[in-house]
């Protein structure tokens, strides 16, 4: 099996697969804990839509894992929100607003620190990493990280946080092997449905766990290496660079 690892573009060749691979990952992994009612608004456009707009983001990296040529998962790293970097009181908080499934909202979104962890411009956030779920536990979640973090090394940064579902213990386990050590919780506001006449808030938990990017780096290399016929990594500027 070829397996290529090229940034994210805003073309639907590349992003038309890729939200197919990332909505069947997304419904394996999330309809076991949320309703009937709230899976059926993440559609096919909903996956869409939301990679075009991660391939418009300059400030973000996506890195998109291909198996023969085909965009099957990606993994995606941001700055850290700049609320993070400055709580007070073991306390985060910031206001969000905007339009959720054709309602205007506003949500104050607190994160609550269990401890102290340096937050701050060489901080980048794992927004989403998702794979294809019939190429799942094959190591090559692992290798997404094993060829994007020296990568973000060479370029500064100094250490990693991830939010993940406090449901989600494969998420848990898979991040804790990479030496993510969890730190503190906050909850995302997901979605507003009418059920009954009623409106209905969708709030889930979220745990956030930290790394410095030395200490995963060490982890990586105890993982074992994946055996592979062909590797290719792009860089942040699309230049290509064969291993
Ligand atoms: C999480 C995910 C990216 C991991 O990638 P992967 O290729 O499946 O993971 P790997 O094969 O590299 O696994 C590395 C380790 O993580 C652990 N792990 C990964 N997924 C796991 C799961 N669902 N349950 C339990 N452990 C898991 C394994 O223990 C594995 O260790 P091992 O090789 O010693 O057995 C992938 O499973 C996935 O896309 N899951 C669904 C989406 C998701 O949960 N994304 C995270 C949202 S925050």
């Amino acid at each position: 099996m070829k397996i290529s690892i090229r940034n994210l573009e805003k073309r639907l060749s590349m992003i038309l697969p890729l939200a197919e691979a990332y909505q069947r990952s997304y419904n394996k992994l999330s309809a076991d804990y949320k309703s009937a009612e709230e899976m059926a608004l993440y559609t096919r456009g909903y996956f869409i839509k939301k990679l075009w707009k991660m391939a418009e983001d300059k400030q973000s990296l996506v890195a998109v894992l291909h198996t023969n040529d085909t965009p099957r998962g990606f993994i995606r790293y941001s700055a850290v929100p700049e609320y993070y970097t400055r709580p007070v009181d073991n306390e985060a908080a910031d206001v969000e607003k905007g339009y959720l499934d054709g309602f205007e909202f506003a949500w104050c979104r607190k994160v609550n620190f269990d401890r102290d962890v340096a937050l701050n411009d060489k901080t980048l956030i794992v927004n989403q990493i998702y794979l294809d779920p019939q190429i799942q536990h094959h190591g090559l979640g692992t290798l997404l990280f094993q060829q994007t973090v020296p990568e973000l090394k060479k370029q500064g940064f100094e250490s990693l946080i991830i939010e993940y579902n406090a449901n989600n213990t494969g998420a848990k386990d898979f991040y804790r092997k990479l030496g993510f050590v969890p730190f503190a919780k906050t909850k995302d506001f997901d979605h507003i449905l009418r059920q009954n006449g009623q409106t209905v808030f969708c709030i889930s938990d979220v745990h956030i766990a930290h790394t410095t990017i030395d200490n995963a780096l060490e982890c990586l290399h105890r993982r074992r290496q994946l055996k592979q016929t062909f590797l290719t990594v792009f860089d942040q500027r699309k230049h290509g660079k064969t291993y």
